[in-house]
């Protein structure tokens, strides 16, 4: 299957995707608008402005017994090594402040940097929160190419800077051109999730390295959370380029979102702002005792992602066989194409205990539905109940427009 030209004619069957060009100054957002909520009454407290301003978010967690195919976490188990580290925590360990460094150390090693250079998160959100605060002032800007992960807007939302949003090209190529022209003298923040989520589209090293020379004034950071599915990296960058951040997660190919890990890593210089915004205690002695466990079972990391690997390869050929039209992912997810019966799919899905996350809602996206990829028997089960779903709403490549 020639997989780009079904992508193309999704787009040029209106399936909402829109070129960069067509929207030259469009995406160069105004200043942040207030976010209405419930008008404070003059007797009770008032929220700051920052937080009234800020983009309300609330992931549809609820109720989510099943096959979970909807978040992106790892759908398995973590390494059986970090059920050991947590059976032996005692009583005593619980009552010291968790402390940092040591562990920061061990990750350094692993990622060959500094310990300088990391820095412990309460997962990836907690890092761009940070980075958040590090650099957006009033005045300022973060570039972001649209669609991409949604907390980097949330967070930047409780700043007084602008959000300034470059749409991706037909088929969700990155907009290199359109991103590189959007850099301004107030460009604070760059943020590429490489791959990037919802549409597990990549950008090449000397893509990402166009756009870290063309604004060393900002901090750009490569946010690689699916870095295990695709590996390629820009860590070995950080300290040789001034501006370079790369952020990692341990809730994706490592199992562990529920005790909420990430790591930054930078240049030192800017790592000092860096700690200096984060709040001390924010990863719990709990998860950094697990972490080294985690990181020292490579074994089970290279099953996990071996599975996934496999996985994703089956279900983009039942994907082709069923004329689904998607976008070709190096993620552990793949973004498909269902048009206007979205919703009914999404339903048709749980009604089979399968979980998929319906991103109609975010740039572009519309008619799309995000779909997690599991272990190989797991994606089997995903892809019979897709393909029942399909048959329940009715769905047909002829009659959705979009042929294989
Ligand atoms: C691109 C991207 N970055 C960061 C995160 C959040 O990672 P964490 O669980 O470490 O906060 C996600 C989660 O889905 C993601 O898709």
């Amino acid at each position: 299957m020639n997989k780009p030209t079904l992508q193309d004619r999704a787009v040029l069957k209106g399936h909402g995707f829109t070129r960069a060009e067509e929207q030259p100054e469009s995406y160069r957002a105004s200043a942040p608008e207030a976010n209405a909520g419930p008008e404070p009454s003059s007797t009770s407290p008032q929220p700051s402005a920052a937080v009234r301003r800020m983009k309300e978010y609330h992931p549809p967690l609820g109720d989510r017994s099943g096959l979970r195919l909807d978040f992106n976490e790892n759908t398995f188990a973590c390494s059986p090594r970090v059920l050991d580290a947590l059976g032996r925590i005692s009583g005593g360990d619980l009552t010291r402040y968790p402390e940092r460094e040591p562990v920061e150390r061990s990750v350094a090693r692993h990622l060959g940097l500094d310990p300088a250079q990391v820095l412990l998160t309460n997962g990836v959100d907690e890092a761009i929160h940070v980075l958040c605060q590090t650099y957006l002032d009033a005045g300022t800007e973060l570039l972001l190419p649209v669609p991409t992960y949604t907390m980097y807007e949330v967070y930047a939302s409780g700043t007084p800077a602008r959000v300034v949003r470059v749409p991706a090209e037909n088929g969700f190529r990155f907009p290199l051109g359109a991103l590189l022209n959007a850099i301004a003298p107030a460009t604070r923040l760059i943020a590429i999730a490489n791959p990037n989520s919802p549409t597990g589209q990549t950008l090449a090293r000397e893509d990402l390295l166009r756009v870290i020379d063309a604004a060393p004034h900002a901090a750009v950071l490569v946010d690689e959370a699916y870095f295990h599915f695709f590996g390629e990296t820009m860590v070995d960058l950080i300290g040789r380029l001034p501006n370079v951040i790369v952020a990692r997660t341990f809730s994706k190919a490592y199992g562990l979102a529920g005790l909420r890990l990430g790591v930054l890593c930078a240049p030192e210089e800017q790592m000092h702002w860096m700690r200096r915004a984060i709040s001390p205690y924010s990863v719990n002695s709990v998860a950094l005792a697990c972490l080294t466990a985690a990181l020292e079972d490579e074994e089970y990391l290279l099953w996990y992602t071996g599975e996934v690997l496999a996985a994703r390869g089956d279900f983009e050929s039942a994907l082709d066989r069923l004329r689904l039209p998607y976008w070709p992912s190096q993620a552990n997810f793949v973004l498909v194409n269902i048009g206007s019966r979205h919703r009914e799919f999404v339903h048709s899905m749980r009604t089979r205990n399968v979980l998929v996350r319906d991103r109609s809602a975010d740039p572009g996206c519309d008619g799309c539905v995000r779909i997690t990829i599991g272990t190989r028997e797991q994606t089997q089960q995903g892809i019979a109940a897709l393909a029942e779903s399909l048959a329940e709403i009715g769905w047909s490549a002829a009659q959705s427009g979009v042929e294989a």
